[in-house]
């Protein structure tokens, strides 16, 4: 019997699995207690969960907000099996009345299950996979004005499994990795108030950012802002932004790929949305075997007549290949919109 280290072929994202064979021919697939990619933690085998698509039964007024705006918001799912607190936009690609949630985001990543919480448990009596699943849901905005980031980097999985046990504490908050080369562990949350100072300075213990020598820090008691800033060997690598988070997309872009502090050190602590210096925001990663972000992609669009060349030319969806039909979406949108305009 031989044991091959090999990927689940189910959708694409590349959790790890064993195929067991014998003589040639398979005998067995189990799911691999290690990832057999990288450091995504979503590849541990057995971290899949399912897809959720959902009717929406009655028009909940989180549906009319988000349509009206196209931006993320808090959204709370429920159906007759459980609720979820998540990020919802509305999007050009569903129907109306209807949402989807994608798999892979259980709860060792979200608070909560992630859609399975919405779904039933079945799966299929042979592989262990789940089907894809539909189910009635109604979603309705969730109130939670208080939000919180922590970008930590340096030993960034085991500062991502610490903060683990504390998702559950929240209505909303999640755990995950960005970045190909310096990998950031990125907690998000958000509730309905703020968390106490005695919290905070625990989680600031736990993620050693509590050095006041080599940490850069501001208070706003009255309006319950609290940053904390670390910097190590003139490089970023950890931030704590509590109460006001305009800064998060651009500080985790920067230490994604080594963010100088001098370079920025006059507006790390400022409520500052736009990238210092002009630095162009990268914007959701499309592409997280290699990194690509989505507007990498729209910019390399114009300049490019067709998919193999955009590939050629980003590499984007060259590896695991689930991000592809995401891509092609972009190409095709941008190849219409052309058309038209
Ligand atoms: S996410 Fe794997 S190739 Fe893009």
């Amino acid at each position: 019997m031989t044991e091959t280290k090999s990927i689940c072929c189910y959708c694409g994202v590349g959790c790890g699995v064993i195929v067991e064979s014998d003589d040639g021919r398979v005998t067995g697939v189990w799911k691999a207690a290690r990832p057999v990619a990288r450091h995504e933690p979503h590849r541990h085998g057995g971290e899949t969960v399912r897809s959720c698509r959902g009717a929406i039964p009655r028009h909940g007024p989180g549906r009319h907000a988000a349509a009206r705006t196209g931006e993320w918001r808090f959204c709370q799912g429920n159906s007759r099996r459980g609720e979820i607190v998540i990020k919802v936009r509305a999007s050009s690609e569903l129907q109306t009345a209807q949402t989807f949630l994608p798999m892979h985001w259980g709860g060792n990543f979200l608070s909560g299950f992630g859609c399975n919480a919405l779904t039933v448990a079945a799966i299929d009596p042979v592989s262990g996979q789940p089907e894809l699943k539909h189910a009635a849901v109604q979603v309705e905005k969730a109130d939670l004005p208080w939000q919180m980031v922590v970008l930590r980097k340096n030993n960034e999985l085991s500062h991502l499994l610490k903060v683990q046990p504390l998702l559950a504490r929240f209505p909303y908050a999640s755990v995950g990795l960005v970045g190909q080369d310096e990998p950031v562990m990125v907690l998000r949350v958000a509730a309905e108030s703020p968390v106490d100072g005695a919290w905070l300075a625990e989680l600031d213990r736990l993620l050693e950012i509590d050095d006041d020598l080599s940490a850069m820090a501001y208070h706003d008691t009255r309006r319950g802002i609290s940053k904390r800033i670390l910097v190590c060997d003139g490089e970023v690598v950890a931030a704590r932004l509590s109460g006001e988070i305009a800064a998060y997309e651009w500080l985790k872009d920067g230490m994604a790929k080594g963010l100088p502090v001098e370079a920025v050190r006059a507006w790390l602590l400022a409520p500052l949305a736009a990238p210092p210096f002009g630095a162009v925001q990268r914007g959701r990663i499309v592409c997280n075997c290699l990194n690509v972000a989505e507007n990498e992609i729209q910019g390399a669009l114009a300049a490019t007549p067709d998919f193999a060349g955009l590939q050629e030319k980003l590499k984007c969806g060259t590896q695991c290949g689930s991000c592809v039909p995401g891509i092609k979406r972009m190409f095709n949108q941008h190849r219409i919109a052309g058309a038209t305009s």
